[in-house]
């Protein structure tokens, strides 16, 4: 594939194998968003790898616990109102139970933290396309970034004192037929373009 089909062919996976992800596999992927672009080449993006099975799931209890404690307020985002309604059911994981889930982590007060955790989190996406693996923007630890219950189980395991979350990916192999990602492209209706 040329590059546009890499990238239009770039779907999200939200149904993973109970399978490790390779290890040479994995460390391409975060090669990948090592080597995104960073406002003023800053380079402070950290990258929080987890794979411990327990790790995960002690993540997944407490986003869902955290979720559940709060209460929906009019105007709220849909994706975090959708959270909030799941959570309350207990029936809630975030991370889809991906074998791998890497969060992406910046300085606090830096003014292009999620620009460059963006950048980071493309390059990993498109990385996990060409080697046919399934991947997924995943936003409620960001959403929680400055939940002292999530913050405080985030940094043991490693985030730094003015470091937050401003975005994760969950990895592994698609749970489809083919075991391959799907790879239809969405059309596209929105994004705009002008040409001056
Ligand atoms: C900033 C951002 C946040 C997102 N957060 C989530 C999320 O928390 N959970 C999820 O399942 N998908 C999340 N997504 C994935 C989008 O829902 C997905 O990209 C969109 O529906 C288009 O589908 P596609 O990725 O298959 O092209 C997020 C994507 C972006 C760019």
């Amino acid at each position: 594939m040329d590059m546009l089909e890499w990238i239009k062919s770039r779907r999200s996976t939200r149904k993973f194998k109970d399978m490790p992800v390779e290890k040479e596999l994995l460390e391409q992927v975060i090669e990948a968003g090592r080597f995104a672009p960073s406002g003023g080449n800053n380079q402070t993006t950290h990258f929080l790898v987890i794979q411990d099975k327990e790790v995960l799931d002690d993540l997944a209890g407490l986003v869902k616990q955290e979720f559940a404690a709060m209460e929906e307020t009019p105007g709220l985002y849909q994706s975090l109102v959708n959270s909030i309604r799941l959570s309350k059911t207990g029936n809630y994981i975030f991370h889809y139970n991906a074998p791998v889930l890497i969060v992406v982590a910046n300085q606090k007060d830096y003014g292009n933290n999620i620009a460059d955790c963006s950048c980071a989190l493309e390059n990993m996406m498109l990385m996990a396309n060409a080697h046919d693996l399934g991947s997924c923007w995943i936003n409620q630890l960001k959403w929680l970034n400055e939940n002292p219950v999530l913050l405080k189980y985030m940094r043991e395991l490693g985030l730094h004192g003015e470091e937050r979350v401003y975005g994760a990916l969950a990895l592994g192999y698609p749970d489809t037929k083919d075991g391959l990602p799907q790879r239809n492209p969405l059309a596209r209706v929105g994004n705009e373009v002008t040409y001056i």
